[in-house]
């Protein structure tokens, strides 16, 4: 297939991009570099440096193309509760940019990166698909909205829509030649390992008095390449509904205590570690049940053991102090 990678400059579509190239898809990416980086596009992946509301690039990402993988968006649960109106801009306004020019070019097949924040807190762990849909950030409910729409188009017959809802995205493409490269970094297992590496501040723990074993937050981590892997098994999916939703986790849930404990072991270094308070937004618990996707695709992940997906963020943080602008 040919497929317009939206956001494939970024952490997660650049393995993406990787992934859909190995299955033997032809690959063009649109990313405005916000967050994206020119350098985690290979020099023969045609590159749209284009915001996503731009029409004209739209329509010539779209040229020929069979389906759209949407990586693009704004992902920072915190930054969403100070500033939802980027939020809803960035993923629903300019969502919908895509969809109506995807309808226009006849483009009718769009796998959407969705997230668990979709669900708010859980009444139930693992979470399920069916689970009640309450978010309570605006980085949730924008997504939720989005979802929405794919479901309202795919009922009309506009699309063929499959919703992909991450648990926490981690670790670093194995061969070290992708990661992780957000500014500001914002994730778990970066900060920790930067914190072990003596760079930054320290990590600091966001509450440490939730209900559950630890008192520290409980989250399911999935390794980047197999969610990747995901995608491109989503783009195969012939059968079922015009809309379907999938999570996409281990099922497994570590606390953070028990990411910083995975840090020190994998580096051999001390992260030295303040306790703050919680951050608005923050569920205590969040674990997928996973079952879905495995019988619908065939899909399971292959990472489940975390010192493995630490080991591969670990070693290309150490590998890239700055990131993509530059190795030491
Ligand atoms: N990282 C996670 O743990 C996680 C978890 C659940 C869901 N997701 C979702 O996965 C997707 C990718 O996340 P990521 O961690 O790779 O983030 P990222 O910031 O690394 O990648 C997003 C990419 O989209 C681009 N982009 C943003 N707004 C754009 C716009 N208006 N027009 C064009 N390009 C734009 C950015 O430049 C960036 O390259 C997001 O939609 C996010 O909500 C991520």
């Amino acid at each position: 297939m040919r497929v317009l990678v939206t956001g494939g400059a970024g952490y997660i579509g650049s393995h993406g991009v990787r992934e859909l190239r190995e299955a033997g898809h032809e690959v063009a990416v649109l990313d405005d570099l916000s967050y994206g980086h020119r350098e985690a596009v290979p020099s023969d992946v045609p590159l749209i440096h284009a915001d996503l509301a731009d029409a004209s690039a739209l329509r010539r990402g779209l040229e020929g193309a069979d389906a759209v993988i949407h990586f693009a968006g704004l992902l920072s649960v915190a930054q969403s509760v100070h500033d939802p109106a980027s939020y809803y801009r960035a993923n629903v306004v300019k969502g919908l940019a895509l969809l109506d020019a995807m309808i226009a070019a006849g483009v009718r097949r769009i796998v959407f990166s969705s997230t668990c924040a979709v669900y708010g807190v859980p009444v139930r762990v693992p979470i399920d698909e069916d689970h009640p849909q309450d978010p309570i950030n605006s980085y949730g409910a924008t997504k939720r909205a989005f979802e929405r729409a794919l479901l309202d188009y795919a009922r009309a017959g506009l699309l063929h829509a499959v919703a992909l809802r991450y648990f926490n995205a981690a670790g670093c493409h194995p061969d070290g030649s992708l990661g992780e490269d957000h500014a500001p970094e914002v994730h778990l297992i970066p900060l920790a390992v930067d914190a072990a590496l003596g760079r930054g501040a320290g990590l600091t723990i966001h509450g440490d008095d939730y209900d559950t074993p630890d008192g520290t937050c409980v989250r399911d981590y999935i390794h980047v390449q197999d969610l990747a892997r995901a995608h491109v098994a989503a783009l195969g999916l012939e059968a079922g509904e015009p809309f379907q939703a999938f999570n996409l986790g281990t099922g497994r849930g570590r606390s953070v205590r028990e990411v910083v404990t995975a840090v020190e072991r994998v580096t051999g270094l001390p992260v030295a570690v303040t306790t703050g308070p919680r951050r608005a937004g923050d569920p205590p618990m969040l674990v997928a049940q996973a079952y879905r996707v495995r019988e619908t695709m065939g899909f399971a992940p292959r990472w489940l053991d975390l010192e493995a997906i630490v080991d591969t963020a670990a070693r290309w943080r150490r590998d890239h102090p700055r990131g993509y602008g530059g190795r030491h």
